[in-house]
């Protein structure tokens, strides 16, 4: 009979040793960090050999050494040991194996918590650019979804209750700017994290005379960071790139729900392409949305990476402590998630058909434009109380008789306020309804294009922000690389 092993078997088998290892260990995870961590070798050891801690020639051995690791890995099958704890003593290791005793200079000055802080600062920035991206991406095709439906109208909702007509052009444009915020606070966030750990040593600096301006302008970095304890303990950068992505999730989720609602026979307003759909293993006739339930369902894993960083990071005493081992986890899986989605979403929105008749359909039995008819005796001279309260009686009985306020006649309306003229009946047209709201940030076509216009300034900025980071990236690469390494893949 087979037996399930008990968990303490694990114990009893492997030596003590083993046993933290395996528990205290980071390499399952950290691997991700190799390629950033070895540009980060390399830079540390041009500030090594300007304080003439390294020779030339022992500075040539690292270097070559590194950038021969480097390809390695990037090629696969570099075997890594668990058992060395993580990624940067792995890589000391894998060096010291192929240059000799040499590859032990190279940790001078330097501890493995300045230097994971460093990865991390670096891996960041070359994830925000890619995040970043994305999201311009994903707002080229909700803008030109907008463009296209300037004059499509469609219920706004409030409570999921019909509220007032918009044009599908305004809705998007409101997807839009939400993606705007969340591209600018990554921007800024970008700036934080965009500083130089090195020199920080284990948490009290270090005695050699590296040059941290030095060091730091060659990484790309804005500057070096200012107090070494706080940087050895500060993981903001990683908590707060977290709250960034935790925000584009959010949007994207309540894109994904309008998605899966549209897309519903009910709604109708969207008809997803069915290379995007998933079938069903036993109800032959299922098209299921799960592109988009997965966005909205990837927001859990999100807001649990920023309430594990919160939590791991509460009460900690200065500088180092190994809690800080846990930011690594929710920082990778919160990029992978949050990017993944942004194409998830673009691809959908790519792919979808509106069916904007039904949207118009769905104008007319909901009495959206009751709200314009109490408007309209405001302009005749009612106070807006007095008005909202006809309309409201009004509304009552258009439910009790099944039959739309648009669809009444002058008389039916006269009966209700004397007030009421022949133009009324226009003025309750939804198209109508939103051409008068020409208001800044309003829905009608004109002050839509506006929003367009200030959209493409700021589609203007996003594109300088995005090269000047891609520059700073590509810079430290060719730096200390030379132009012909290609980034990671
Ligand atoms: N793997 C560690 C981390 O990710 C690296 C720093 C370890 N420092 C130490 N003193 N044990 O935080």
């Amino acid at each position: 009979m087979v037996e399930k092993g008990k968990p303490t078997d694990n114990i009893l088998r492997t030596s003590q040793y083993e046993v933290v290892m395996e528990y205290t260990g980071s390499l399952s995870f950290d691997r991700e960090l190799y390629f950033w961590d070895i540009v980060g070798s390399l830079a540390h050891a041009d500030s090594l050999l300007d304080a003439k801690i390294l020779s030339k020639d022992e500075h040539e051995k690292i270097r070559k050494g590194l950038v021969e690791l480097l390809l390695a890995l990037n090629k696969g099958g570099v075997e890594l040991r668990p058992e060395l704890e993580d990624i940067h003593m792995n890589i000391e290791a894998l060096l010291t194996d192929k240059i000799g005793a040499v590859a032990g200079k190279l940790h001078t000055g330097r501890s493995r918590n300045d230097q994971v802080s460093l990865d991390a600062r670096l891996y960041s920035r070359e994830r925000i650019l890619e995040t970043l991206e994305e999201i311009v991406a994903l707002q080229q095709v909700i803008m030109s979804i907008a463009r296209n439906n300037l004059e499509s109208v469609m219920p706004g909702l409030t409570h999921m209750q019909p509220a007032q007509p918009v044009s599908l052009a305004h809705h998007m444009m409101a997807h839009w700017f939400k993606l705007q915020r969340d591209f600018s606070r990554l921007e800024d966030c970008y700036e934080r994290a965009n500083l130089c750990p090195l020199g920080a040593g284990a948490l009290a600096g270090n005695t050699f005379p590296i040059d941290r301006f030095k060091v730091a302008e060659e990484l790309g970095f804005r500057a070096p960071t200012e107090n070494s304890i706080d940087t050895v303990s500060d993981r903001d950068f990683v908590t707060e790139t977290i709250f960034c992505l935790s925000m584009i999730q959010l949007h994207l989720s309540s894109m994904a729900e309008e998605i899966i609602l549209w897309n519903t026979p009910q709604f109708g307003y969207i008809k997803l392409s069915p290379r995007l759909t998933t079938s069903s293993s036993m109800m032959p006739q299922k098209r299921n949305p799960d592109i988009a339930e997965l966005a909205r369902g990837k927001m859990g894993r999100l807001s649990g990476d920023l309430i594990s960083m919160l939590t791991m990071l509460k009460g900690l005493p200065l500088a180092y402590n190994r809690d800080l081992q846990e930011d690594k986890e929710p920082l990778f899986d919160a990029f992978d998630s949050a990017v993944d989605s942004l194409w998830a979403i673009r691809s959908l929105l790519t792919g979808a058909k509106f069916n904007v008749d039904k949207m118009r359909q769905s104008c007319l039995s909901a009495n959206l434009t009751a709200t314009d008819l109490a408007d309209y005796l405001v302009n005749k001279g009612e106070p807006f109380r007095a008005a909202f309260l006809t309309v409201k009686m009004m509304v009552q009985d258009s439910y009790d008789k099944g039959k739309p306020i648009e669809s009444m006649t002058i008389e039916e309306l006269k009966k209700y306020n004397k007030l009421f003229g022949k133009d009324a009946l226009d003025y309750i047209k939804p198209e109508i309804a939103i051409e008068r709201r020409n208001i800044y940030g309003g829905p009608s076509a004109n002050a839509v294009k506006k929003s367009f216009g200030t959209a493409e300034k700021m589609i203007k900025k996003n594109e300088s922000c995005i090269s000047k980071i891609s520059d700073e990236i590509q810079g430290t690469i060719n730096r200390l690389l030379g132009p012909s390494v290609d980034m990671q893949d």
